[in-house]
């Protein structure tokens, strides 16, 4: 056999993985392989393989009669939609895709390199954690992923898919990058599972339900995102992308600019509904104000009375953080609050644009909220929305009372610029519960009276806007064309930071 040939001969043996029998079965249980997921992944034609040829130097339980060339994870660079990305995709039909030192030095040559050049990276993940054989080797692996996660944080985005069961190490690097996806029923994350919780602590429950995509978005609040195959998941990856930056340093790309900058939204004139008490869905406005009605929704299942959004507004990536009155009359609780400053987080530390539509009566009270530390976890939004540095523009639709006021990105958290609708009710706290403070002593309809007065005087936009704490109230058929012009003008807005190594956000 020539050079040539062997070199040839590798390479295709690289194809197979762990064997026919594995790829079989990866195919059987409705996953595909690390290699058909990065080729779905890239642009066609456009993956460039890294370290093909590494191979573990483990010797303990036989290892040494199990060598793979890539040990367990194919990884490089592609395009996706004409931009460079890096990826690497875990093989489970490779020692179950588990992690020892050469497959973490693989992934954190994905990581530098990416970091050098200012690409985004996708990791797959389809692993059983740390290669037990390995020992300490493994965990070391880990530790030099997640040191690197972390520093990349704010630099690139970082996407995790997970796409099988994940256990133990393999679910903190995805924990520690910017979005996590899941695919519905095949994939798994827990950092023990069902035996050994059953062994320790005595409860039964089924991995599906302990750690499974369901799960994780809807009540862990751990994963962003969910799909019912891998192709659906990746075609999400993809899409997600085409929101964010290459880097912190660049813009994200223009989004199509066919939809008309001065279209009117006659329809918000008639959105609200007549008695300010009952709920209207927020992603109504969310799409008339959008290009072409269309948004990816971030976290949908989990704290949905908060809602958090990726848009296109003319053509720029805005992040949405809005109430949704239809849930929970749009209270801010422990998880929205999680949820929205998170959001906000990541968007300024990649230069996108925040709009903040607000209507929410308040902080949801409660002796679980307490003792769940809403003022720990409301604080992050105070905190998050102080930090950023971003254009920040806030629509106050509706209700804005009290504490609920403040985190939603008032004028005085650092809103560059704030419009109201006329329907908008600014004040200290809602009619009946001030009623309750300073009507305490007064009955019957003599306190009616009181609070219809209230009402007249504190529950419009009137008065915030005399003290300039709204730019301007606005006829909502205007909003669109409002916020494109706003975030125009805030285009060049200077962003600087306190000199400091870094704040000290309430975690
Ligand atoms: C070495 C592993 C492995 C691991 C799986 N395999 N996990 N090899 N180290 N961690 C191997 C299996 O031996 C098997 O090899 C092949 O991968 C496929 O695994 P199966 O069990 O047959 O597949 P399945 O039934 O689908 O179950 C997948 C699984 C299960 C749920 C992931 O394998 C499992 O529970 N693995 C252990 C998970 C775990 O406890 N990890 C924690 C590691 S410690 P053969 O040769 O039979 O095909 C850790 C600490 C880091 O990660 C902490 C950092 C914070």
């Amino acid at each position: 056999m020539d050079k040539l040939e062997e070199l040839q001969y590798k390479k295709e043996k690289l194809l197979e993985g762990g064997g026919k029998m594995k790829i079989f079965k990866q195919h059987a249980s409705g996953k595909l392989t690390a290699r058909e997921r990065l080729e779905l992944l890239f642009d066609a034609n456009s993956f460039v393989e890294i370290d093909p040829f590494i191979t573990h130097r483990c010797h303990h339980f036989g290892m040494e009669e199990t060598l793979y060339d890539g040990d367990g994870v194919v990884g490089g660079y592609g395009r996706i939609d004409g931009r460079i990305v890096f990826a690497y995709a875990q093989d489970f039909t490779v020692l179950g895709g588990s992690l020892g030192e050469m497959q973490a030095n693989k992934i954190c040559k994905i990581l530098d390199t990416a970091c050098k050049t200012g690409a985004p990276v996708v990791g797959m993940n389809d692993s059983g954690g740390a290669r037990i054989q390995e020992g300490i080797e493994g965990l070391a692996g880990y530790g030099k992923i997640f040191f690197r996660n972390t520093r990349a944080s704010g630099v690139i985005p970082q996407i995790t898919a997970i796409m099988g069961p994940c256990a133990g190490g393999a679910v903190y690097s995805p924990a520690l990058t910017d979005f996590i996806f899941m695919v519905d029923k095949t994939s798994k994350m827990f950092i023990t599972g069902p035996d050994v919780i059953k062994t320790v602590t005595g409860e039964q429950i089924s991995a599906e339900l302990l750690g499974g995509a369901k799960s994780h978005n809807t009540k862990s609040g751990v994963a962003s995102f969910m799909d019912d195959t891998d192709q659906q998941c990746i075609e999400h990856i993809r899409r997600l992308l085409s929101y964010l930056p290459s880097n912190y340093l660049e813009e994200p790309p223009a989004g199509p600019l066919n939809d008309d900058s001065n279209r009117l939204n006659l329809e918000f004139r008639d959105i609200l509904p007549d008695n300010p008490n009952k709920a209207y869905n927020m992603y109504d406005i969310i799409k008339g104000i959008s290009d072409n009605g269309e948004y990816l929704d971030v976290m949908e299942r989990f704290a949905t009375n908060m809602i958090t959004c990726f848009t296109h507004i003319h053509g720029r990536t805005v992040g949405v953080i809005a109430n949704q009155p239809s849930k929970l009359a749009g209270c801010l609780d422990v998880d929205a609050s999680d949820k929205a400053a998170r959001f906000i987080r990541f968007c300024d530390a990649f230069g996108i644009p925040l709009l903040t539509l607000v209507d929410v009566p308040g902080f949801l009270p409660g002796v679980n909220q307490e003792y769940n530390g809403i003022i720990r976890h409301g604080a992050k939004m105070l905190y998050a929305y102080s930090e950023a540095v971003v254009p920040k523009l806030t629509l106050i639709v509706r209700k804005a009372y009290g504490g609920a006021y403040l985190a939603m990105c008032c004028k005085d958290m650092g809103a560059d610029i704030v419009y109201a609708w006329p329907n908008a009710e600014i004040a200290v706290m809602g009619p009946d519960g001030a009623a309750n403070i300073i009507f305490r002593d007064v009955d019957g309809e003599e306190r009616k009276k009181r609070i219809e007065e209230y009402k007249e005087k504190f529950a419009t936009p009137y008065i915030a806007a005399s003290r300039g704490l709204v730019d301007d109230v606005i006829d909502p058929a205007d909003t669109r064309k409002m916020i494109i012009a706003a975030f125009e003008m805030l285009q060049s807005k200077k962003r600087s930071r306190t000199e400091r190594f870094h704040g000290n956000i309430p975690l």
